[in-house]
């Protein structure tokens, strides 16, 4: 399973790319509005070459699928990395599904965002969506199970051999990751403040400052065997190659 970071914050980015641990990312337009990104070219462009090859989700800015076709060809290209997001449905409920289809058609990488349903998931991927995000949180929102969604999705591509992938988005609390991930997501993308709440636990601290107090305690008894202080203490005993006097 792959993990996408969902900010366009550069910092965060730099610091979770240095840990190994994120495959991609992704944005939206009020990701970008939240991280006082306006220029949205700008800010795309700054994320794709900070990730390489990795990619970067961008979204377009329209309610007019002819527009969104002219828009999601510009923005890619901006970079080879740049996957650009196009909604499952207008603000009208007018079908994005043609916008999709041509635009993959053309070779673009599409990204069917703001998916609620399994029946939109199935019905992007027939549209050749390479990403189909399934927004976990909204759909809870909804009072559905999203874990459903996801899972059934995952089943139904897997059962077909359909290439899309699911992105899981949307993320609420750090226990919607476990459940994402073991519904069978492909990728989850994550708001960086849950990625460290994720690494982060009160008892490792705990345990990790047990463990170096006692490493360096036994340090220092060494140092002081070492030395001939006869250190004995603390029930540590005296090893036999360094005999004290
Ligand atoms: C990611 O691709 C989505 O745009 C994002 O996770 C949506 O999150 P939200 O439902 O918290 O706005």
């Amino acid at each position: 399973m792959k993990i996408f970071a969902d900010t366009a914050d550069l910092k965060e980015i730099r610091t979770w790319l240095d840990f190994g641990v994120i495959d991609g990312v992704t944005t939206n337009p009020s990701i970008l509005l939240a991280n006082g990104v306006y220029q949205v070219r700008e800010g795309a462009v700054a994320i794709a070459k900070l990730l390489g090859d990795k990619p970067v989700s961008v979204e377009v800015v329209t309610d007019d699928p002819r527009e969104m076709h002219a828009q999601a060809v510009e923005m890619a290209s901006w970079a080879p990395n740049i996957v650009v997001k196009i909604p499952i449905i207008t603000t009208q409920g007018e079908p994005c599904l043609g916008v999709i289809s041509a635009l993959t058609k053309q070779g673009l990488t599409i990204n069917a965002t703001a998916c609620l349903s399994f029946n939109q998931a199935m019905l992007a991927a027939k549209a050749g969506a390479a990403y189909i995000s399934i927004f976990a949180g909204r759909v809870s929102d909804e009072g559905a199970d999203a874990t459903q969604v996801i899972g059934r999705t995952a089943e139904w591509l897997n059962a077909w051999s359909l290439p899309s992938k699911i992105i899981v988005g949307s993320i609420r609390e750090t226990v919607n990751v476990q459940e994402a991930a073991l519904a069978g997501a492909h990728i989850v993308t994550i708001p960086p403040k849950f990625l460290m709440q994720m690494v982060d636990h009160k008892y490792s601290r705990f345990t990790v400052a047990q463990f170096l107090t006692d490493g360096l305690a036994a340090a220092e008894r060494m140092r002081a065997i070492e030395v001939g202080l006869g250190v004995d203490g603390g029930g540590v005993k005296k090893p036999t190659t360094h005999r004290v006097k």
